[in-house]
């Protein structure tokens, strides 16, 4: 039976560090474990300039921990005004690794996201000429559109479209939810990825909505039906260089959780690695854990994988804590509802 495993460093593709106490509180716990993170622009207000980018940067990186190694890669977010000169300059300068491309009203501070998608069709234009790739919010926000079915709907009427009127862009679509995502994907060829969160990986529709509501468990997009889960499963162990971790990590304070209308959101830097070690070892594909956490996302990104290397031990069942404490409130770590046996030793 295997007991240690070595892989290269993970990285996460998708991640919110957020600002101040918040990202003070946080960013150590992704830092533990993974060698860089793609971090998400949503602030309020959000990052749209290079310099905002920058400033952005260097506040994450006086919150890591003293000789910490980790390397944020920085995104703008893409609003209806955005210049593609200087997004151009911004990722020439090397401040920015991609843009983030919120439908509006789709999700957590999405108010200055696109609404008219022809107003940004210069902009991606360029971006495909420059070689910057889009992260996608995959979910179409009209009212008659049940939200289930929000992911499936916009790749057909938003995605597809884009992707046919702009060739060469390259274009990630971020935590998808569903077979339809995950077939869209696997048949995009070189140019689309796909990212996968881990608690996608671990709930259904049920684990939020059946015997009580479960605000810890929502998020955006809201996990679907089981044959969902189990296509990312499908997806994320097969190995295919499409797919690659995106934990989409996003702490809220539990006082913003549980309120009438609460946040979206999972945080799970905390427990990610132990969690997904687990889930690869019950799909028979631990095997094909490192390329989801540390090879093809590098590849799709077209950077080197991480020289250094980090080591997981099976033992008896690994403790973690319940919620971190943030100087804005408690943050709950995702609770995956199974002993989870695969310790991070570096
Ligand atoms: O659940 C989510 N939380 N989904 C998102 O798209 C945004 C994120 C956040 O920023 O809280
Ligand atoms: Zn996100």
């Amino acid at each position: 039976m295997t007991d240690t495993i070595t892989i290269r460093t993970p990285d996460d593709w998708h991640l919110h560090l957020r600002d101040g106490a918040m990202l003070r509180a946080v960013a150590p716990e992704t830092a533990r474990h993974f060698a860089r993170a793609i971090i998400m622009p949503n602030l309020v207000p959000p990052v749209v300039t290079g310099a905002e980018a920058a400033a952005y940067r260097e506040r994450i990186m006086a919150a890591l921990p003293e000789g910490s190694g980790f390397t944020p890669l920085m995104t703008l977010y893409l609003t209806e005004d955005t210049d593609p000169t200087d997004l151009a300059q911004a990722h020439a300068d090397g401040l920015i690794t991609a843009v983030k491309l919120y439908p509006a009203g789709a999700t957590t501070n999405s108010a200055s996201g696109v609404a008219n998608f022809d107003k940004v069709r210069p902009v991606l234009e360029k971006m495909a000429e420059i070689g910057c790739p889009l992260c996608v919010h995959c979910e179409v926000v009209d009212s008659d559109i049940d939200i289930f079915d929000r992911e499936a709907v916009f790749i057909e009427r938003v995605l597809d479209p884009i992707r046919r009127a702009t060739p060469g862009l390259r274009v990630v679509m971020e935590h998808i939810t569903t077979m339809q995502g995950v077939e869209y994907a696997s048949e995009g060829g070189p140019e689309l990825g796909a990212t996968i969160t881990t608690h996608h990986l671990v709930i259904n529709r049920n684990h939020i909505l059946a015997g009580g509501i479960k605000p810890h468990y929502y998020c955006l997009p809201v996990a679907k039906r089981e044959e969902h889960r189990l296509a990312l499963r499908r997806a994320a162990t097969s190995g295919d260089p499409t797919f690659f971790l995106g934990t989409d990590s996003a702490p809220h304070t539990d006082a913003n959780k549980l309120l009438p209308c609460g946040c979206a959101g999972c945080f799970t830097a905390t427990n990610t690695m132990s969690i997904l070690a687990e889930v690869f070892e019950q799909e028979g594909a631990l095997d094909r854990l490192e390329s989801f956490t540390s090879l093809n996302g590098p590849k799709f990104y077209g950077l080197a994988a991480n020289e250094s290397t980090i080591t997981l031990i099976k033992g008896d069942p690994v403790a973690y804590p319940d919620l971190i404490e943030t100087g804005d409130g408690s943050v709950t770590v995702f609770d995956p509802m199974m002993p989870l046996h695969w310790k991070v030793a570096r």
